[in-house]
């Protein structure tokens, strides 16, 4: 695609650097300061490199030489590169959860782009909220801009096991609250589950947004699959920074590249993938931002065209190293075929199309081929019903298939200190039949809708051998859980949805084939209740969590601030 390129003069750091005014005169005295000079800058674009590395995020814990790649790749295209560190959302640490600053992220990106001299930026994130944080904030200001995954963590191994990030964590836990697993294996389990640099290397979020970012068409192609540890990665870093420069010449910005067919095209790939459920709320959240409607159906309808056809847990066997070894992301998105717009653009200067000519899946357990799916359909469903008139989600890759349809009383738990204390009591009136409810755990209650969906199995339903129950919530669930987990209900408990007024007993019904979630309670029983409800008090009386409270949407609309939704480009600064 050959594009007109813009001039020094049209560049925004011209209006810092190029000009000859007092204002200017303090920009190249203090670049001088930085031990820069006119031969650095002048003329050339500015990019800003948007690291979210940190001491406390260990799956960006390489992201300091990476950024240093980056910086090589942009020096060796003629351009200048400036390191902008930026929050790191670090999922293992950051509590109560990392979604509670998704957005905090997403406006620190968008400031730091719009407020200094910086004509094109690179991206890097991955850990999990990361990836759709920097992508909202970029696509605000609609910079050019390129995504830079960090890569997913090397295989884990105990004893001849493979162990895989999150999946084999519940695995092992459960084994070892029903008493099979001891201490010391425990330990060798912390020892051998998280080995290398990199974002979790199962299906969960990290790696289901890293795959959708390229999908839209934001990273150089086949880039989301590399591993962190390998070498190809420090060169998809040099490669990303030589041609984000061209890209800033060719003035291609976010809003150009994200379409309603580009996010088509990653929801496509997240239900190949057999992606997270938390994938909804993110792409939702970048439409969003890129003003491209994106209803709940469309992830639904795309769950019943796309096959999975990723073997990776939790749904299927092998992790992201196996992965990339069996020919990545761009063999599975060859495989698709018509199901992709295949003339999407994307910031390598093709068309997705022609990103995937030659590619090819080398090992066919690992990536399948669409006669032979791991299932025929992608592995998410959106219902709707009187207990969720906006909405909810259940991942059927990852629930029992004779759960789909069923019929249980409910038990509920008001928040999950309640479920905690109550869920393994064994005069709790449950049995393999109930209907598990978790409430007060959505954007407002959580707050920040913490990862609490997949609800524990009471211990004495465990040591009978139950594994899977129906549980429902306003909660998200990791990417590396399972079961048969109804998640996300809208409108919330906290915001006076229906799941407010359940109680012990009612008859709660999920048919995943009709779509349908649904409280057998008749209307006026129902306004009875509601009379009696009372909003329960913020838990943020002050500072980030009162304004998150003030303006967080509800989970269909992606968990967005309310102003901050659409872009408000770069305009010229004014520099006085
Ligand atoms: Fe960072 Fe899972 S903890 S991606
Ligand atoms: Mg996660």
């Amino acid at each position: 695609m050959s594009r007109p390129r813009l001039t020094a003069e049209q560049l925004r750091s011209h209006r810092w650097f190029g000009v000859d005014t007092m204002r200017s005169f303090g920009h190249k005295s203090r670049a001088k300061q930085m031990g820069f000079d006119a031969e650095d800058y002048s003329g050339k674009p500015v990019i800003g490199i948007v690291n979210t590395w940190s001491d406390i995020n260990p799956c960006h814990t390489h992201f300091r030489e990476r950024a240093e790649d980056v910086k090589r790749g942009v020096h060796q295209a003629g351009g200048f590169p400036l390191e902008l560190p930026a929050m790191s959302l670090s999922e293992p640490f950051q509590k109560p959860t990392t979604m509670l600053y998704r957005n905090m992220l997403a406006m620190e990106t968008e400031e730091l782009l719009r407020s200094y001299p910086v004509d094109g930026c690179v991206l890097m994130g991955g850990c999990d909220k990361t990836t759709p944080g920097l992508i909202m904030g970029a696509t605000s200001v609609d910079v050019p801009s390129i995504f830079l995954p960090a890569g997913p963590m090397l295989k884990g191994r105990w004893k001849g096991a493979t162990l895989g990030s999150g999946s084999d964590t519940w695995k092992y836990w459960a084994q070892r609250r029903a008493g099979t697993l001891g201490e010391q294996e425990w330990g060798e389990i912390e020892d051998g589950i998280a080995r290398s640099p990199g974002h979790c290397m199962t299906m969960g979020t990290a790696s289901t947004m890293t795959a959708a970012a390229e999908a839209l068409g934001l990273t150089l192609t086949g880039g989301s699959s590399v591993p962190a540890a390998f070498s190809h990665h420090p060169q998809l870093a040099v490669a990303t920074g030589r041609r984000i420069v061209d890209l800033v010449w060719e003035d291609v910005t976010p809003r150009q590249v994200l379409t309603r067919e580009a996010f088509e095209n990653a929801i496509a790939v997240v239900m190949a993938m057999g992606g997270s459920t938390n994938a909804v709320i993110h792409l939702v959240a970048m439409a969003g931002r890129a003003e491209v409607d994106l209803p709940l159906e469309v992830f639904d309808d795309l769950s019943r065209a796309v096959p999975a056809l990723a073997n990776i847990r939790p749904s299927g066997e092998y992790l992201m190293e196996d992965f990339y070894d069996a020919g990545g992301l761009r063999g599975l998105m060859a495989e698709l075929g018509e199901l992709l717009h295949r003339d999407a653009i994307t910031v390598n200067g093709r068309t997705l199309g022609e990103n995937l000519e030659g590619a090819e899946i080398h090992d066919t357990d690992v990536i399948r081929r669409r006669d032979a799916p791991l299932t025929e359909q992608g592995g998410l469903a959106v219902l709707r019903g009187s207990l969720a008139p906006d909405g909810c989600v259940i991942k059927t890759s990852a629930a029992s298939p004779d759960l789909l349809q069923h019929r249980g009383r409910a038990i509920v738990f008001d928040s999950y200190d309640d479920m905690e204390a109550r869920i393994d009591a064994e005069d709790l009136d449950v049995d393999e039949n109930s209907v598990l409810i978790l409430r007060g755990a959505g954007p407002l209650g959580g707050p920040g809708m913490p990862e609490w969906g997949m609800l524990p199995i009471p211990k004495k339903l465990l040591r009978r051998g139950v594994s899977d129950m129906v549980r429902v919530s306003d909660a998200r669930m990791s990417g590396t859980s399972y079961g048969t987990c109804v998640l996300h209900v809208a409108p919330e408990s906290v915001a006076g949805g229906p799941l407010a007024l359940v109680r012990d007993g009612d008859v709660v019904e999920l048919d995943v084939p009709g779509r349908r979630l649904d409280l057998h309670v008749d209307a006026e029983e129902l306004e009875r209740r509601r009379a009696g409800w009372t909003r329960p008090e913020p838990v943020f009386s002050r500072g980030y969590g009162k304004l998150f409270a003030q303006h967080i949407t509800q989970a269909d609309k992606g968990c967005d601030f309310d102003f901050l939704e659409g872009t408000g480009g770069a305009p010229e600064p004014a520099i006085h």
